[in-house]
């Protein structure tokens, strides 16, 4: 399966707040996504992958919330103006449904890409976590934490689909 390169968060932040923020835009980019690939996906796999991306996209609406609201408590606001960076973000990744035509590989490129976005999901989510532990801020380190298990058992099974 192709790798798929995405740039890296553009300055290391100093602030929890600045690095739930991360964690927000890239867990909102993996929402829509998940989202749109549970309308859309077919082929044999459909009701499998169909019923998976349900699972995973209410998780994910409900996680956004939180995330949020740790912002908010940190008294920071919320994604205030970072819409263009979710739709950039989720714009690097291939759209399957004009690659390719045949329905398996739809699928696999779906896979693929929620496969990209969980991991930087990871990766910015243990950004959070060490800067939150550095600064003693335990809330928001148990708050990254869960995130990173959440997605770490999202990936397992996204993987697992596609060996
Ligand atoms: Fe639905």
């Amino acid at each position: 399966m192709a790798k798929l390169s995405m740039k890296p968060a553009a300055k290391a932040e100093t602030s929890v707040a600045g690095a739930l923020q991360h964690v927000l835009k890239d867990t909102y980019a993996l929402y829509l996504l998940t989202h749109n690939y549970h309308w859309n996906v077919e082929g044999p796999k459909f009701v499998s992958l169909h019923t998976l991306f349900e699972q995973q996209y209410t998780e994910l609406f409900a996680a956004i919330d939180e995330i949020a609201e740790r912002i908010r408590a940190l008294d920071a606001y919320a994604l205030p103006n970072h819409y263009d960076e979710i739709l950039q973000l989720v714009g690097t990744l291939s759209n399957p449904l004009n690659k390719e035509r045949n329905k398996d590989l739809v699928a696999d490129r779906m896979i693929a890409n929620l496969i990209a976005l969980h991991e930087r999901v990871v990766s910015s989510a243990q950004k959070a976590k060490h800067l939150a532990d550095e600064l003693s801020d335990e809330e928001s380190q148990d708050l990254a934490i869960a995130r990173i298990q959440v997605h770490q058992k999202a990936l397992w099974m996204l993987r697992s689909i596609v060996k």
